[in-house]
């Protein structure tokens, strides 16, 4: 049976108290919309529809980067989450398989959670939906399960009976139906109710009416953690953090202190990866096997290969891609740049928009001088070359294999293969002329006190 998600995004968000729209907040490094779209890619939804309202080009736009494919669905005014779900209908015309109903504030429903939703559909369920077990079942609405196991209705909390508030089986808002069913129930739903809305949630007792079987699955209360506030938003960061530790040291990776360790996303590990205290991985990371990040690193957009030890104190920027065994050195920086194989930089260094070949050393000190004030511009050089301390690159420039650059100079023009290049003010010694100059500078304090 083919499926299709209806992710509803168009809410205000007030009590973010902001500007941004509220699923484009980030969770983990990715807007909580992002890890949304990413839970109906692993169900291999055939269409997915972004509902949106305030924001909507923002959230649209945000929307394609994360899935080109998706399709955009606006509610100008948002009359109730059933009304929501009617806005994807012109998307999913000519779509007959089923329909799940996410939400963009709710990122951590996962998908072996849907898929078993998707199998209570198969046992003769006109309707499945995901409920949870709590003990603060607030305004939540109510899951009325008869004696037979089946779903009778959800009745919001704002229009609950006392009887029907004492029900701690609630509704998620996620729902699987056949997207035609759900969309000739949406037809007959009214806004006759406490808020005044057209509540999606209506369609249970509809399908019920048509002689219809409805069912509710179970999830853990965690999964259906959903965002409503800045405080929401940082307890939904720290849950993320909390299973992707546990997970990066279930697939083999050492987290010497995994709560003070970030990832993002997308961070990927391979087995036998060292993470020491302090470490912020940022979105698109790629650490290979057996290498080691030292303390207080800060990672984005890079690639680690094996072996490679990096820090402490090192900032890794998009592009930096780092051949086998490379060494990074505290405060260096590397941003667009290729450092091939058994490469070193060590110690206080910005090595940006270049490549530097094999087994290369970059001293201490050492600038890529890649910016004009205008334009960027590339330094490249090759293998075995050493670059001595203090040196500045003014790109753009070449360095030779096996070339050498003596210390504190500053190279604007190429150098061939295997030379030495200096270019900085040549020493000069004055014999005695230290020891005289101290004197007469001590003569003239003595003749003003
Ligand atoms: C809804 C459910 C409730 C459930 C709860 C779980 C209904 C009627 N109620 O209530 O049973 O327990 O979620 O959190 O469905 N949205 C739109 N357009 C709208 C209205 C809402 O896009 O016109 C979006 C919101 O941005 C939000 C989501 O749908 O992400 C849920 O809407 P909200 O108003 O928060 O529903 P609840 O009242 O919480
Ligand atoms: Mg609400």
């Amino acid at each position: 049976m083919p499926t299709a998600a209806i992710i509803l995004a168009a809410g205000k968000g007030t009590r973010m108290q902001s500007e941004q729209p509220k699923v484009l907040h980030g969770i983990a490094g990715a807007p909580m919309l992002a890890h949304v779209l990413r839970t109906a890619d692993a169900i291999a939804a055939d269409r997915c529809v972004v509902v949106v309202g305030h924001g909507a080009a923002q959230t649209a736009a945000a929307a394609q980067e994360y899935a080109p494919e998706v399709l955009i669905a606006e509610q100008e005014e948002q009359n109730g989450t059933g009304h929501a779900v009617q806005m994807a209908q012109t998307a999913l015309e000519g779509f007959y398989g089923d329909a799940l109903i996410l939400y963009g504030d709710t990122p951590f429903i996962t998908p072996e959670t849907l898929a078993r939703m998707v199998e209570k559909r198969t046992e003769g369920n006109a309707i499945v939906v995901l409920g949870f077990h709590t003990e603060t079942p607030g305004r939540y609405g109510r899951l009325m399960v008869d004696d037979d196991g089946s779903l009778d209705a959800i009745i919001e909390a704002k229009d609950c009976t006392e009887g029907q508030l004492m029900v701690d089986y609630c509704n998620s808002g996620v729902l699987c139906a056949p997207a035609p069913l759900l969309f000739a129930l949406l037809d007959d739903v009214s806004n006759d109710n406490a808020a005044g809305e057209f509540y999606l949630t209506d369609v249970i007792a509809l399908a019920r009416g048509r002689g219809l079987k409805c069912a509710a699955i179970a999830c853990d209360e965690a999964e259906t953690m959903g965002v409503n506030s800045r405080a929401d938003l940082a307890a939904a960061e720290a849950a993320f953090q909390a299973r992707a530790r546990a997970e990066a040291m279930e697939n083999g990776a050492t987290l010497i202190d995994p709560s003070t360790v970030f990832f993002a996303f997308d961070t990927y590990l391979g087995r036998d990866v060292v993470i020491e205290p302090n470490v912020f991985f940022g979105p698109g990371v790629t650490v290979e096997s057996g290498a080691t990040i030292k303390a207080f690193c800060h990672l984005e957009g890079c690639h680690i290969s094996e072996g490679c030890i990096i820090g402490p104190f090192a900032r890794l920027r998009p592009g930096a891609e780092l051949g086998g065994g490379v060494r990074i050195g505290n405060f260096v920086e590397v941003k667009n740049a290729e450092m091939a194989q058994g490469s070193k930089a060590n110690h206080l260094a910005y090595i940006g928009d270049g490549t530097v070949g094999k087994d290369t050393n970059i001293g201490a000190g050492t600038i890529f001088c890649n910016y004009d004030g205008v334009m960027k511009h590339r330094t490249e050089i090759g293998e075995r070359a050493f670059i001595g301390s203090n040196s500045a690159l003014v790109a753009p420039v070449r360095i030779g294999t096996e070339a050498v650059i003596a210390s504190g100079s500053v190279i604007t023009s190429d150098v061939p293969d295997g030379a030495l290049a200096i270019g900085r003010g040549k020493q000069e010694n004055k014999p005695k002329l230290g020891m005289r100059l101290m004197d007469r500078l001590r003569a003239i304090k003595a003749s003003k006190s």
